[in-house]
């Protein structure tokens, strides 16, 4: 799959994201399912959205044993989603199991990437709560290599580390990036952001992006200008 722009579809009811979508009648965009809507409709608003021609990364963030993620794995896999994703935090072992439970009896299975450390993680609070004492940027590297290890697609992770993570696990590791804001927009309750266009020299494979698309006056003008600045 090659650069493409997500759209994180942070909706509370199946009514409202489909009032959303239904605006996208020309280029279907990448649609990010989090745990709200999931939790809030279930699977069947996965099927739905995939059933409109859509790509799904459902992002549901797996960290348990090895074997409960495992058998969650597959039944994700199962609902046919494009790309899902993990703590890397579970360990190399848990994120082996994951994608062990992801593959198809036919070898095919969706995209795996995994969380470093969350972006809402200052180094404060991984030394004082996590007891992680090493530099956080260390760390996010760190646990980027281990999902590599494990044979995951890529993580998640600041644009800012898109480049450093490419350094050390290589080109085709992706690297998925939220925190995007348009250069003249407003950036609300997202602290490192880039645009579209520096998201891109940077080397980011899928930006991901939210509220500055789903709160546009026009959402389909602002999905748009992501694509051109991002994908073209
Ligand atoms: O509205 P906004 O563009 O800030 O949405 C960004 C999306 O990416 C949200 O769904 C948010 O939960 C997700 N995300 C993030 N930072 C991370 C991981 C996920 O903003 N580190």
């Amino acid at each position: 799959m090659g650069k493409d722009v997500i759209v994180a579809c942070d909706f509370a009811s199946a009514e409202q994201v489909f009032t959303f979508l239904d605006k996208f009648t020309d280029r279907k965009p990448f649609v990010k399912i989090g745990m709200e809507l999931f939790y809030a409709e279930g699977p069947a608003i996965v099927r739905e959205i995939k059933r409109r021609g859509h790509k799904i990364f459902l992002d549901l963030k797996l960290h348990d044993i090895p074997n409960t993620v495992k058998k969650s794995m597959a039944v994700l896999s199962r609902l046919d989603v494009d790309l899902c994703n993990l703590h890397a935090g579970g360990t190399v072992r848990m994120m082996e199991a994951a994608l062990e439970g992801l593959t198809r009896p036919d070898g095919t299975r969706p995209l795996l990437i995994a969380v470093t450390q969350l972006t809402s993680t200052d180094q404060a609070a991984m030394e004082e709560d996590l007891l992680i004492k090493e530099p956080i940027d260390q760390v996010v590297l760190h646990y980027a290599a281990n999902a590599k290890k494990a044979g995951l697609d890529g993580v998640v992770c600041s644009p800012l580390e898109a480049g450093k993570v490419h350094e050390v696990c290589g080109d085709n590791f992706l690297t998925v990036t939220p925190g995007v804001r348009f250069a003249d927009g407003d950036i609300g309750d997202q602290k490192r952001v880039m645009t579209p266009a520096q998201a891109k020299r940077i080397g980011s494979d899928y930006i991901v992006v939210g509220r500055p698309i789903t709160a546009a006056e026009d959402p389909v003008a602002a999905y748009n200008r992501c694509v051109a600045e991002f994908c073209d």
